[in-house]
């Protein structure tokens, strides 16, 4: 029996009986790895010592069924953990598996989100159609990795009443499913590995990406700023910067292989470079001469030559500096775009949230960055409903709104999250109340952001092109530095190429162009 939407190519390293096709991979060749002997001590060459013994699987995997297993990675959170799935993809991939989209897999591995209730519930729901598609074939691998895991209660539950699930692991050792996988293989019992911070960074692993022509890069791991609605700091852990020569080396690899556009990514990139000493679990700044602050990083990124655009996510305001903005001004190669979530418009409640910026400095803070990159496009989070809002509050926000005037605005609802200082505050909002201001700002902030977009119209504008149109197959879509999205005629050979567009007609979230 066949399992896998797509028709089942053959991998690239196996033949129909198993036998290997491909000597090299990624410069690493598995197979000089001596499998035999004791695994390997230091990272990350163990890992492609797990890598190679899990390729034993593998073959007796295609020796059996005349073909490569399938593997299915579902992503459910950000960016950070849509690029943590493009590393799974990297080591299953050179474990010679075959990458499908259609759940009926050989190993499917959730890579979860635990930011908002909801995201916690989705995951619920998925994994009774899990238990069913593994009843009709139980050999199938069943893995949950990322933030949710990093939760006692969601372990204990997950042990208790989803016995179906072989392998359980965090955001801290994503870089070992190799090994882990190899553990189940051998014992044939669930496998559960969560740790509670991370102590190294482990560089050099492979990575498969979505798209040829741009990718993310973690430029930083964790949160140390502990805003008292959010889950994150727990279970991404301390904040921790990847030296800038690392970061460099790996977005020149990216440009050599065709990578045109990169977006930093960091839940917090204007603190990068800050040296922290975690020993005995103190936090302790290290005050370090030699710092490279986030605009000096972007610099240096904006000296690779192939990459055209830099993007970055996500901006703090209390860290955002002046160095920064005039970067972003003189730097031909840096997106004239920034999301700066602003969470809410009252003061007092930013102070409850522990955000530590106040309405009108934020509000200081965007008429500097528009004075010096006018046409800058802004995006923004903002949530409603946090503990003690009043409707005047929310009237902050929404005057907030009306002055900032944002391109773009994710909104959300508060959520709840236990072991967070927000959760046990008193004067949770009534539900009713808060889902009537969210649809009030929802329709404003909606109206704003097209009408921002209407002021494009008539521009010529780069656009690097993503995709074939999925309505219609003689458009393709691409996307501005500004991130505004554009559909115009043209063939799939314009994937990957940034060309000259002109924004003829605003169709509210996005632009109808002609190509010149
Ligand atoms: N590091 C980023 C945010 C990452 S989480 C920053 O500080 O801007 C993405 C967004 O999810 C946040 O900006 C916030 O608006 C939202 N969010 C986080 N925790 C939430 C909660 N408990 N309930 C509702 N929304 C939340
Ligand atoms: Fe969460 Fe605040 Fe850290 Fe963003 S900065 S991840 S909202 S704690
Ligand atoms: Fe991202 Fe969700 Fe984790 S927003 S950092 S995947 S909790």
């Amino acid at each position: 029996m066949l399992y896998g939407k797509k028709p089942v190519s053959f991998c690239a390293l196996y033949d129909r009986k198993g036998r290997k096709s491909r000597e090299m991979y990624n410069e690493i060749d598995l197979d000089k790895i001596d499998i035999s002997a004791e695994p390997l001590i230091e990272e990350p060459s163990r890992q492609y010592y797990f890598m190679s013994k899990c390729r034993e699987w593998v073959q007796e995997f295609v020796r059996k069924n005349g073909r490569c297993p399938s593997a299915c990675i579902q992503t459910f959170g950000c960016q950070m953990n849509a690029h943590d799935s493009e590393k799974l993809k990297g080591i299953l991939d050179m474990m010679g598996c075959e990458e499908t989209e259609d759940e009926a897999a050989d190993i499917v591995i959730y890579n979860t989100c635990t930011v908002r209730e909801n995201a916690n519930q989705k995951l619920y729901g998925h994994l009774g159609h899990l238990k069913n598609l593994k009843a009709k074939n139980p050999g199938m691998v069943v893995c949950l990795c990322g933030c949710m895991m990093q939760e006692p209660h969601v372990i204990e539950l997950i042990r208790e009443k989803y016995k179906f699930v072989d392998i359980v692991f965090g955001t801290h050792n994503i870089y070992k499913l190799a090994e882990l996988m190899h553990t189940y293989f051998t014992t044939g019992k669930q496998t559960i590995e969560i740790l509670g911070q991370s102590t190294e960074t482990v560089e050099a692993l492979p990575q498969k990406r979505k798209y040829g022509f741009k990718s993310g890069v973690n430029i930083m791991y964790g949160c140390n700023n502990f805003c008292t609605y959010c889950i994150v700091p727990y279970v991404r852990g301390r904040e921790r910067s990847r030296k800038p020569e690392d970061i460099v080396r790996e977005i020149k690899k990216l440009a050599g292989s065709g990578v045109k556009e990169v977006m930093l990514l960091g839940q917090n990139v204007n603190s990068y470079g800050k040296i922290y000493d975690y020993s005995d679990g103190k936090i302790i700044h290290i005050p370090n001469e030699e710092c490279t602050t986030f605009p000096k990083l972007l610099k240096m990124v904006c000296g690779i030559s192939g990459i055209e655009r830099i993007r970055f996510m996500t901006s703090h305001p209390k860290d955002l500096s002046d160095e920064l903005i005039d970067v972003m001004a003189s730097e031909e190669k840096i997106c004239k775009h920034i999301h700066l979530p602003v969470q809410a418009g009252s003061s007092r409640i930013l102070e409850k949230m522990n955000r530590r910026y106040t309405k009108e400095h934020y509000l200081e803070l965007v008429d500097k960055i528009r004075s010096a990159i006018p046409d800058i496009s802004i995006t923004t989070d903002i949530m409603v409903g946090f503990p003690g809002e009043t409707e005047e509050d929310f009237e902050e926000t929404m005057d907030l709104v009306e002055r900032v005037k944002y391109d773009q605005a994710f909104t959300f609802i508060y959520s709840k999250r236990t072991g967070t200082p927000a959760a046990s505050m008193e004067n949770q909002v009534d539900a009713d109340v808060v889902k009537k201001r969210f649809n009030r700002l929802l329709e404003r902030v909606n109206i704003i952001a097209g009408e921002q977009l209407n002021r494009y119209e008539g521009q010529i504008k780069d656009v690097l092109v993503e995709d074939v149109n999925a309505q219609d197959d003689t458009f393709v879509t691409g996307r501005t530095g500004e991130n505004v999205t554009v559909h115009f005629k043209g063939s799939k050979d314009l994937i990957g190429q940034t060309v000259k567009v002109n924004l003829k007609e605003c169709k509210g979230f996005y632009f109808i162009g002609e190509q010149l």
